[in-house]
């Protein structure tokens, strides 16, 4: 089973997200235990303060280290990285990361037992922790957020999705975007024709070889028109 720790300051902000669809129905199931903390219990000084002015000034607040440490000691075990039990992951969130793909998705379910997740928050958390603890530093995309938290939830998805028998048997991950380096085909369903819009042909005759053959081109032909970086290579993803 895999372990998911999410370490925030707003607890609040995850609700139900995690009780619906693949991700409840891994949890019933016990192939995940999703656990959301407050990092405002590991702050034990009188205020219990998590965030502090930032040393040599400038604007917003900084996570301080201390409750990130001792949440990190509390949820593994230890703050010495090279302690980590095998399969450990610490993953910080921040635009500074390294841009979260497909693939980092399916290594994290082929490989990882416990994923403990910092959302970071206003301008920044204290380098010491990712210095020390952090394994790995993960930006969802080219924007900023407001904080880590929905980057978290991402993650957590994309991940869950793919851990063995998570997906129904009559689903599989084989033909997501990017399991191939391309975009999905698109997909129709029942009326064959709807306001006078009709599906491809091809599709209704149960030639699956050649409904194969289709779907590859229009898999090409949407990842030409939307991404045509992945044909290319220019982001680095092939
Ligand atoms: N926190 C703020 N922006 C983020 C992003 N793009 N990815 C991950 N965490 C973030």
């Amino acid at each position: 089973m895999l372990k998911i720790d999410v370490l925030t300051i707003f607890p609040e902000f995850f609700g139900q997200v995690f009780d619906f669809g693949i991700i409840r129905r891994a949890k019933l199931a016990e192939i995940v235990e999703i656990n959301v903390h407050d990092l405002r219990d590991y702050a034990f000084d009188k205020h219990r303060m998590v965030d502090d002015r930032p040393f040599g000034g400038g604007d917003g607040m900084v996570l301080k280290c201390e409750p990130i440490f001792a949440a990190i000691e509390n949820l593994i075990g230890t703050s010495e990285r090279s302690e980590y039990p095998a399969l450990t992951h610490v993953v910080l969130l921040s635009p500074q990361g390294k841009p979260f793909k497909q693939t980092d998705a399916q290594a994290f379910a082929d490989d990882a037992k416990h994923i403990v997740m910092i959302c970071g928050r206003y301008e920044g958390v204290d380098e010491r922790v990712n210095e020390t603890l952090v394994t790995d530093e993960i930006s969802i995309g080219d924007y900023v957020l407001s904080g880590g938290e929905p980057a978290a939830i991402v993650i957590a998805d994309s991940i869950v999705r793919l851990l063995p028998n998570a997906l129904g048997s009559d689903t599989s991950a084989e033909n997501d975007s990017f399991s191939d380096g391309l975009l999905d085909c698109p997909h129709y369903t029942r009326p064959a024709n709807f306001r006078g819009m009709s599906v491809p042909e091809v599709l209704l005759n149960g030639n699956h070889a050649e409904i194969g053959k289709w779907r590859s081109i229009k898999a090409l032909e949407k990842t030409r028109a939307n991404r045509s970086d992945l044909l290319t290579g220019e982001n680095g993803e092939m």
